[in-house]
């Protein structure tokens, strides 16, 4: 089982939580870079972030190794930016097409509320769900307690998930 996990930050908390994963599913990471990267520090950042997530205005990225077909499952990590998912995944996502019940997502935010971010992702990738999932809440700042474990159990949930989703695919096929 090849799973790939995809990941672009701007403030390093994606990059956190990604590292963590890719560490407990020993996968392969690949971080996403921006041509035009924002600042980090400049506070013009929420106007750009947030007007290109809304506009759905697609930052081009800098060249990536990652191919859909040389992974079974792929796991995306971003943040939120104004209830969307930040404009580089949507580059991303916009550049790659998934098979059905092959992608899980990873969302760091600062609410913890990501209904919009669905909504914009399902124009992308078919069929794409919240489960299984993490829906993290600033994991640099909060890297004890809930954040924690949810990173630590999520690797073994995610693996349970594709072998039970592989196992339910066999059973449809032989029928
Ligand atoms: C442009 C921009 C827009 C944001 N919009 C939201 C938002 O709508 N809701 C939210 O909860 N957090 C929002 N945030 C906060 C980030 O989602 C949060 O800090 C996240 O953990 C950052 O991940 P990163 O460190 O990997 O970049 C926004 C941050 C930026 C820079």
């Amino acid at each position: 089982m090849k799973i790939a996990v995809v990941c672009y930050s701007l403030t390093g908390n994606s990059r956190y939580a990604a590292e963590r994963i890719a560490e407990g599913l020993k996968a392969d990471l690949y971080p996403l870079e921006p041509v035009r990267p924002l600042d980090p520090a400049s506070p013009m950042r929420y106007v750009r972030g947030g007007a290109s997530a809304l506009l759905s205005i697609l930052p081009r990225l800098k060249p990536y190794d990652y191919r859909s077909e040389n992974y079974d499952y792929t796991v995306l990590v971003f943040p939120i930016w104004a209830g969307r998912p930040a404009a580089p995944m949507l580059s991303f996502v916009s550049e790659n097409t998934f098979p059905p019940d092959t992608v899980s997502l990873v969302m760091c935010s600062k609410s913890g509320h990501v209904r919009g971010c669905m909504r914009k992702l399902g124009r992308y990738i078919v069929g794409v769900k919240k489960e299984p999932g993490l829906n993290l809440v600033e994991p640099v700042d909060a890297s004890e307690g809930t954040n924690a474990s949810a990173l630590i159990a999520y690797p073994k949930e995610l693996k349970e998930h594709i072998k039970q989703a592989e196992k339910a695919r066999r059973s449809a096929k032989a029928r």
